[in-house]
């Protein structure tokens, strides 16, 4: 952990979030203001990517997870789409050695079946190669919907109540985590969005119940280490109450 970082931002380092989901967005947005073609936006936005990446890992955040792709997005022309996936294969590769080198293990949530077969590979590849790694887990989301998500889990715990296999009496919040892409991953604590748009786009709806939520206009291509660490500065300075009221968190009730 960098001390000098978290003093110049004023960091707690005691209170660092576990896990901070991000959606990045205005890619395009930040193109048209530079006269260029949305896949600009895409391929700048990889900077920022490294960038979140090396900030979390630095602070000690144990798990980053990126909305790279919504199922939604396959609405969008052919040819952004594609670029988008060339993109993502381009960039695995072009990354691998450096996300070995920083401790990084790489996992996705979404329908990674219905994406090209040449992402497929890649990210079987990087996964594989990534699986010790120890220091920070990078969750990709792509082709990812959470009511997908959730509809997914519930047709899961349905057949095991038709086979006998479970109570329906059994299912209860911890059950469905169980069930869903993240089962494996603590809720994020913080989530960022991007661009000034102030809506979660049918992302980790489950998961977010009580995460807290940072919205910054800055466009994603924009958007810096400096910007990650002011994010959770400002995580920080909130208060998580979960329901009680100040009184009793500050005389530590349980
Ligand atoms: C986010 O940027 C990247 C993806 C959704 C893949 P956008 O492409 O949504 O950029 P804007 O919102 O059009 O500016
Ligand atoms: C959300 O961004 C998805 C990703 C960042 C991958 P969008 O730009 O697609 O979201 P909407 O459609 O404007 O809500
Ligand atoms: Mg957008």
């Amino acid at each position: 952990m960098k001390a000098f970082l978290m003093e110049e931002f004023k960091l707690d380092k005691n209170n660092i979030p576990k896990h901070v989901a991000i959606i990045m967005d205005g890619n395009g947005r930040w193109a048209k203001k530079k006269g260029e073609l949305r896949i600009f936006g895409h391929t700048n936005g990889v900077g920022s990517v490294r960038e979140a990446l090396s900030a979390a890992g630095e602070i000690g955040v144990k798990f980053l997870t990126l909305y790279a792709f919504s199922s939604e997005n396959w609405r969008r022309p052919k040819e952004e789409t594609s670029a988008l996936m060339d993109l993502l294969v381009q960039s695995i590769y072009n990354e691998l050695d450096d996300l070995n080198s920083n401790g990084v293990k790489l996992a996705t949530i979404g329908d990674v079946e219905v994406l090209p077969k040449s992402c497929q590979i890649a990210l079987k590849k990087a996964i594989e190669s990534t699986k010790s790694n120890k220091k920070i887990t990078l969750i990709l989301a792509l082709s990812y919907s959470s009511r997908r998500e959730i509809s997914l889990a519930v047709q899961k715990m349905a057949q095991k109540v038709m086979n006998g296999q479970l109570e329906y009496t059994a299912i209860n919040e911890d059950l469905i985590s169980s069930y869903l892409s993240t089962a494996n991953y603590p809720d994020p604590e913080l989530l960022i969005r991007t661009s000034g748009e102030n809506r979660v786009s049918n992302f980790l709806m489950w998961q977010l119940a009580y995460t807290e939520l940072y919205f910054t206009k800055i466009l994603w291509p924009d958007f810096k280490k400096k910007n990650f660490y002011k994010a959770i500065y400002d995580y920080q300075k909130r208060e998580r109450r979960f329901g009680k009221t100040s009184e009793q968190l500050l005389n530590n009730d349980a």
